[in-house]
């Protein structure tokens, strides 16, 4: 665990500085999520108790206790995202990832998690990959919008 100890020192031991620790951390594995492991070693670390990590980790749908995919694509499952056409973005998004909401790629790459409205609903329907968020959509952008995030995944590998 050198690399989340290495966070731990960088952002300071105090224990407001817990969800930033944790979201740095997830964010450098390609797996997305926090281990049992890396839970107890957090709370030992910054003194505090594991339900306490736990708590944050339950709070935020942004993180997980279960491994997922590089890549996670949160569709805005609200209203003005269903009403705009948000089921044909599932179904377009299940048919070229073939998986299943919920699921994750046989190669780890991509995740597909609904969420709640993402505040950008004049802009429905929407999804956010990682920090980006993509509007508008339609089932014909959906394939480009993948194969961007394919492409950049194996930039990054070689
Ligand atoms: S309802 Fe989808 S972004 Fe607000």
């Amino acid at each position: 665990m050198v690399k989340l100890k290495e966070i731990i020192e960088r952002r300071g031991r105090a224990s407001e500085n817990l969800i930033h620790i944790l979201l740095d951390y997830q964010k450098s594995k390609d797996t997305n999520y926090i281990s049992e492991d890396e839970v107890k070693f957090v709370a030992n670390e910054l003194n505090i108790k594991e339900s306490r990590v736990y708590s944050i980790i339950t709070f935020y749908s942004l993180f997980s206790t279960k491994p997922r995919g590089k890549f996670i694509i949160q569709v805005c499952g609200d209203v003005p995202c269903y009403v705009n056409g948000s089921l044909n973005v599932v179904k377009e998004l299940e048919n070229i990832l073939r998986i299943k909401m919920g699921e994750t790629t046989p190669d780890g790459v991509f995740t597909l998690e609904h969420t709640s409205c993402l505040g950008c609903c004049d802009i429905s329907p929407a999804i956010r990959i990682g920090e980006e968020l993509y509007g508008n959509l339609t089932p014909g952008k959906i394939a480009g919008i993948i194969s961007s995030y394919r492409r950049k995944y194996n930039e990054n590998k070689e």
